[in-house]
């Protein structure tokens, strides 16, 4: 479910006609809907009431703090991956006890803050960590909690640049070594050995690869836990979501392709996982991040012209490459919509951004209906990995954010000042004034 919809032929979120937004606030435009990030949260939370289980917001795919703290109302807690990501769980009056702190190269600094914040636990990704973490526990008089992410070198069938579980990337520690780490770090001082993490890659649209991951690593969580006392296991992040909904065809359907093939559902998810956590006895933590995030934002933006040449028909819109990186970087599918429905045929049509880079676009040959100078476009399923990769190339400013829940909106992110982009910058002291 989402809350983009038409009415007639205008665009909604939730209550508020998009182009009120547009218009008021200006574009590029990120556009959440409350109501959709909550309804993820809870359908995947009831699906999984058999057990124990906390779900930990994978932040990396939508920081904004009003995001933050919509799951932190809910109840929910956070995989974080900087000391930033910590420090905003905080800001957004988050609980850092609900957080989790993964990634491959956290610093002496980031350990030493996550540990007097009281984090849930670390993600340890190698022994050097461990021997690390260990250290600045023993500095600080503090017992740290952690985890090892196994890598359960299992396929999980998605793009390259976001598979994670496999012996080909940096990710977590061999299954084979992993009960030869724990003997070893249950002997380095200040740590509890809490639990045990995996994560196999992200935008999973099939179950099988989740089933054969925890098939595999269960056994191994329950002799770990025989031996160390453990308080929870973590299957990661991942579940995937339908890029292509059919929304501009005015059939929306959140669980099917056009295709018609059903994708991943939290309670096929569950249906098949369930039976094989249950037995652990453990809490279960879950890190998703764009099933929550993904559905639930849309970026707005303007078209500037329309150029024909030779071959094309460019529709060159106010946002780039910028605001939404994913088509440029992993040549992501993206639905693109009116903001206002016209009507007339579809024309095929490259819709580019301004940057000056040919790998610019958000998409290529793709039929869409006619627009013309001044109207606006939607790019769907912009909520994950969207604004949070956005960056100032070419001297663009962060586009601005703003959260709807019914009837209202609010800006949850103004508008970056240009004079904010080079603000912590300065010339040298010898370039004078
Ligand atoms: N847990 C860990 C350890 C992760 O590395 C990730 C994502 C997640 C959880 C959340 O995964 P999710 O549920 O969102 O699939 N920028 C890419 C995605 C990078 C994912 C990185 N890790 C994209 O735009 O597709």
């Amino acid at each position: 479910m989402h809350s983009f919809r038409y009415v007639g032929q205008e665009l909604y979120c939730e209550d508020v006609p998009v182009s009120a937004l547009a218009k008021k606030h200006g574009t590029p435009l990120f556009v959440y809907s409350q109501t959709t990030l909550a309804d993820h949260f809870q359908r995947l939370d009831s699906s999984l009431a058999p057990l124990d289980h906390l779900i930990c917001f994978a932040m990396k795919s939508n920081s904004n703090l009003a995001v933050i703290r919509t799951f932190a109302d809910l109840g929910g807690g956070f995989d974080t991956v900087s000391a930033g990501e910590i420090q905003r769980v905080v800001a957004a009056g988050g609980d850092p006890s609900k957080c989790v702190f993964a990634g491959v190269g956290k610093t002496e600094e980031e350990i030493a803050f996550a540990l007097k914040q009281g984090i849930y636990s670390f993600n340890v990704e190698s022994e050097a960590e461990l021997a690390r973490i260990s250290r600045v526990a023993v500095r600080l008089k503090k017992i740290a909690p952690v985890a090892v992410r196994v890598n359960p070198n299992v396929d999980a069938h998605t793009h390259a640049k976001i598979t994670t579980g496999t012996y080909e990337n940096k990710f977590g520690i061999q299954f084979e070594h992993i009960e030869a780490v724990y003997a070893r770090a249950a002997k380095l001082p200040n740590l509890r050995l809490r639990g045990l993490q995996m994560h196999i890659g992200s935008q999973l649209t099939d179950v099988e690869p989740f089933r054969q991951a925890v098939e595999k690593v269960a056994p191994l969580v329950s002799r770990l836990n025989a031996r160390h006392g453990f308080d929870f296991f973590s299957i990661g992040g991942g579940l995937g979501i339908v890029y292509r909904d059919g929304l501009a065809s005015g059939s929306p359907a959140w669980w099917k392709t056009p295709e018609g093939r059903k994708i991943l559902t939290p309670q096929s998810y569950a249906d098949t996982l369930v039976p094989l956590l249950k037995p652990l006895g453990l809490k279960i933590l879950l890190e998703p991040g764009r099933f929550l995030s993904g559905n639930a934002g849309v970026l707005v933006t303007r078209v500037e012209y329309i150029k024909k040449t030779g071959k094309k028909n460019f529709v060159i819109v106010d946002a780039a490459m910028n605001d939404l990186i994913r088509p440029a970087f992993y040549d992501s599918f993206h639905e693109i919509v009116p903001v206002l429905k016209k009507g007339g045929k579809p024309v095929s049509s490259d819709v580019v951004g301004p940057v000056c880079e040919s790998g610019d676009y958000f998409a290529k040959d793709r039929p869409l209906p006619k627009v013309a100078e001044g109207d606006h476009l939607a790019l769907l399923s912009a909520g994950a990995y969207g604004s949070v990769m956005g960056s100032n190339y070419n001297s663009r400013a962060l586009a601005a954010e703003v959260m709807v829940k019914g009837r209202k909106s609010a800006v949850v992110r103004r508008r970056q000042e240009i004079p904010a982009i080079w603000g912590n910058e300065s010339v040298a002291s010898w370039q004078g004034r």
